[in-house]
């Protein structure tokens, strides 16, 4: 979810409606925004996007003070009933949050058993306790204060007071939250992007704060009510690079972006002699660990997962791959001298963040590798590296999976340097070589689209199948397909499909190989063999060097550590064009979101 606050001069509907279009990447189940002026506070709420949270919003409501928010469901489906703002029995107070309140059932039968609620939401709990304090005497910020001291669990929250139209209460428990500060105007954000309209100049909030936000002031505290001083900084972000230009969609812009973003890395992490450039304390930390654990989630799994064979084979550090919310439960017995890595393209993701704080109090190392420097991962971790990718906006990670595999390709081979391994492998110039081979191949979208056709637009099913670093991949094609277009897909290694899910193929199922590692390349086309014998439809992705009579595709030829970085492209296209052709929407699939920030 994501939430938005303003409050200044200006019509504060449309600057929030704004907003919460720019969060819209964080989920789109349902939206809301509440504004308040001299009547009262008046709230409009919509199931589905913000353009049909839009039509619902009476244009003449004047007002330069509100709260907005776009849902990801949690507790209760996605409803009008149930989208944010909520508001208190007496009506006196108006909440957006975003989080998870994991004692409101216990709350509310301890102090509120006899309010009947209107949602099944958690957030509702929050409102009425504010509501319930305040009637016993205390002040609205101190019965604000009184309230999250009760909560557990996550919370971004801003809240109104119908008494006093003039503040906007916030408060922060490991969901991010920012206020961003310009001229007799403040502003609240999950996410900066959303306030760039207004400001760049930005205030961090740490987990259990509130801040009291009027026009001309920003007011910090903690939960028992000691103010905190803290300096803003400005958002280095460019308002444009959020746009999607001539695209018809984000996605396909981004997957285009993935050769310069390659670029981009090589000259961010090239010093002037053309050797690796890293921040000396990251190249120690690396080198100094007995044992990686590289903690994500998602599509970033996938490339921490490919991240490890690169750093074993490279440097020869052990290196374990963990889904985040596995480890956060389920920890593995660790080794002497751990490092933990957390790869997120957003920084923001609650299941890394969970690990992050824990592997903290045990006192041991981390790095952060994210697409956004002052995230909360990034902030929150000891050391950060940078993907630089520029902003990610489709929910379908793409540019940011390429990206994350080319700075662990620099990392992996630093470490080797720096532990006397020599080596024939230079990340930078054959990074340059994965440009090339990348540019070549998003200029064959006619053919991808061709192959989408062929392979997807009737199926239900689909499966993938790869060896070593293919395999990673293929995990990371059916993401793809699966996430987009609604296929059911999934991606094998290529010698256990045999061992069960072979039952599943039929006359005509379409099953994707790639063959891009010249040590199983006979092995991979052996199991195509066996699937083709049992009715398969079957399309062959192979790289130069692999390549076989009959393949459907074959990939210019890189250094064999990076091929994932060029084999996921026509992935991804042949993913982009199987959804377009089964008309679903592209970049904000059905049930997603972008930046998962509760657990
Ligand atoms: C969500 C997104 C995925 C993403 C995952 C991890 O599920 O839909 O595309 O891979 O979160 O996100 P992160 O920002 O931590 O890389």
């Amino acid at each position: 979810c994501g939430i938005v606050g303003y409050i200044g001069t200006a019509d504060a509907k449309e600057i929030l409606l704004k907003g919460l279009e720019k969060l819209e990447y964080r989920g789109y189940d349902s939206a809301g925004i509440a504004v308040a002026n001299n009547e009262g506070v008046h709230v409009f709420k919509e199931k589905g996007r913000i353009a049909a949270l839009r039509d619902v919003v009476d244009g003449s409501t004047e007002t330069s003070t509100g709260i907005g928010h776009t849902r990801w469901a949690t507790h209760g489906v996605p409803s009008q009933q149930n989208a944010h703002p909520h508001q208190s029995s007496a009506g006196r107070f108006t909440i957006v949050h975003n989080g998870v309140i994991e004692n409101y059932e216990q709350l509310r039968r301890e102090l509120l058993p006899h309010v009947s609620m209107i949602s099944e939401t958690d957030t509702e709990i929050i409102v009425q306790l504010v509501e319930l304090f305040a009637k016993e005497g205390l002040t609205t910020e101190q019965a604000f204060r009184k309230t999250l001291s009760r909560l557990e669990g996550s919370y971004a929250i801003a809240l109104l007071d119908n008494d006093d139209k003039e503040t906007i209460y916030v408060g922060k428990n490991k969901s991010p939250l920012l206020i961003g500060l310009a001229d007799g105007v403040n502003v609240v954000a999950s996410d900066a992007m959303a306030m760039l309209q207004v400001t760049n100049e930005f205030v961090e909030i740490e987990d259990q704060e509130v801040v009291i936000v009027s026009r001309d002031n920003v007011q910090i505290k903690k939960l028992n009510g000691d103010e905190v001083s803290r300096d803003s900084y400005i958002a280095e972000i460019d308002a444009t690079d959020i746009e999607k230009g001539t695209y018809p969609h984000y996605m396909l812009k981004e997957i285009d972006e993935q050769p310069f973003v390659i670029r981009n890395i090589i000259s961010k992490y090239k010093d002037e002699n053309e050797n690796i450039k890293l921040d000396e304390d990251v190249r120690t930390a690396v080198t100094q660990a007995d044992r990686i654990y590289i903690i994500a989630a998602g599509t970033s799994y996938h490339a921490g997962l490919v991240g490890k064979e690169m750093i074993e084979k490279i440097a020869g550090i052990p290196v374990e791959t963990h889904i985040a919310s596995e480890f956060l439960y389920n920890m593995p017995l660790l080794s002497e001298k751990p490092l933990f890595i957390f790869i997120s393209q957003s920084g923001e993701t609650a299941d890394l963040r969970g690990v992050l704080v824990n592997v903290k109090k045990l006192g041991h190392p981390t790095l952060t590798v994210t697409n956004v420097p002052g995230s909360t991962l990034s902030r929150e971790a000891e050391y950060t590296l940078h993907t630089h990718a520029g902003p990610e906006i489709a929910v379908a990670s793409t540019k940011a999976y390429t990206a994350q595999m080319a700075v662990f390709a620099i990392l992996a081979v630093d470490a080797a340097q720096k532990r006397g391994v020599t080596m024939e492998f230079n990340p930078l110039q054959e990074l340059a070589i994965v440009a090339n081979a990348m540019e070549i191949f998003t200029e064959r979208k006619e053919e991808l689209e061709q192959v989408a056709r062929d392979f997807l637009s009737t199926t239900r099913n689909c499966f993938f199948i790869g060896r070593a670093l293919d395999y990673h991949v293929c995990q990371e094609g059916a993401l793809k397909l699966k996430e987009i277009s609604y296929i059911q897909a999934e991606g094998f290694a290529g010698g256990e499909l045999k061992h069960g899910t072979i039952a599943l193929i039929e006359d005509g199922t379409p099953v994707i190989g790639l063959a891009t590692q010249p040590a199983v390349n006979l092995n991979i086309r052996g199991n195509m063999k066996e699937v083709v014998a049992r009715g398969a439809n079957p399309c062959m992705i192979s790289m130069e060097g692999c390549e076989d009579e009959g393949d459907t595709l074959v990939i210019p030829r890189v250094h064999e550590y990076l091929t994932p970085l060029v084999s996921v492209l026509p992935m991804q296209l042949i993913s982009y064009y199987a959804a377009l052709h089964r008309d679903c929407d592209v970049d904000k699939p059905r049930n997603l979101a972008k930046s998962v920030t509760v657990e």
